[in-house]
């Protein structure tokens, strides 16, 4: 029970690391607002995770709707100690067929939306003397990779955020830390899933030479969101943390290690 008694908001928990990480807070305690623009699947995940959930509509990129949502679960529950912006799109293409309409609508939903999310409820916070803001960003806030110049782009700028928000922050109390993952709902890659499957061998041996060569489920994603909202977490702020098997520690060679000056 690591957040018992604890308030949070989940964006774009309909499904996916979202829902994922609202089981594993309810499970440890807490009482959730799930959040999307997807209301119908939003309601039916909030009814399946039982009554320490509910369900609100929220665009993450619509301050009104910000300050709504956070009005109505400041009258419910009387704090907020949770923010997680889990909320996020994806765009694949080249930069040349990148249209900026595209570009923005990337960063405006996976930055500009975390960035109104914190604003949002820093106030109530502050006043309440403390939280913590998980910011589900990407391992493609770490690197960078051909295809996904507004993706990462936007990933990049989240990380940004984060690290301003934990030092404007900090001394109200306020932790704010960023999740790196290679890995989550592969229901994300929805409209360039055949594209993928025609790239062949050139997609399936990305992550191979990873330490643990597989993508994160969305549970192991939730888990270190549920470190991160604890208080074993307490001196955890403006960190990135990657939870993708060891990519970017470096390239793992079969057989490479087993090389002897004697053969
Ligand atoms: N799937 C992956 O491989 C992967 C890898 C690394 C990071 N991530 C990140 O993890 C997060 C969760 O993604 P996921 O894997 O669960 O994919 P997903 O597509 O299942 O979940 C994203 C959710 O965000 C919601 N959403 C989209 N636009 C929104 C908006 N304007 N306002 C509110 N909600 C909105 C969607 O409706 C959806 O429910 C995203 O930020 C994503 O970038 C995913």
């Amino acid at each position: 029970m690591l957040l018992k008694g604890k308030i949070a908001i989940v964006t774009g928990a309909a499904r996916g690391t979202g829902a994922a990480i609202c089981r594993r807070f309810i499970d440890e305690g807490a009482t959730v607002v799930v959040t999307d623009v997807l209301s119908e699947e939003g309601r039916t995940q909030a009814e399946e995770l039982g009554p320490q959930a509910s369900f609100a509509s929220l665009d993450v990129t619509n301050e009104t709707q910000w300050t709504s949502v956070v009005n109505d679960i400041l009258a419910t529950h009387g704090r907020i100690d949770l923010l997680v912006n889990n909320a996020g799109i994806l765009h694949i293409g080249s930069i040349v067929e990148t249209s900026m309409e595209t570009f923005r609508r990337v960063v405006d939903v996976n930055a500009s939306g975390a960035f109104a999310g914190i604003a949002a409820v820093t106030p109530s916070m502050t006043a309440l003397g403390g939280g913590s803001i998980i910011n589900i960003a990407s391992i493609d806030a770490l690197h960078g990779m051909n295809g996904l110049s507004a993706y990462t782009a936007s990933k990049w700028a989240m990380r940004g955020l984060t690290h301003a928000a934990a030092l404007e922050l900090g001394r109200s109390g306020i932790r704010v830390n960023t999740v790196c993952p290679a890995g989550g709902n592969p229901g994300m890659y929805g409209p360039w899933g055949a594209q993928l499957m025609e790239l062949g061998s050139a997609t399936t041996s990305y992550g191979a030479n990873r330490a643990i060569p597989r993508e994160a489920s969305t549970d192991e994603i939730a888990r270190v969101a549920v470190f991160l909202a604890s208080d074993l977490a307490a001196m955890v702020t403006g960190a990135d943390i990657p939870v993708d098997g060891g990519h970017l520690a470096g390239d793992y060679i079969e057989g490479f290690d087993r090389l002897s000056k004697d053969s």
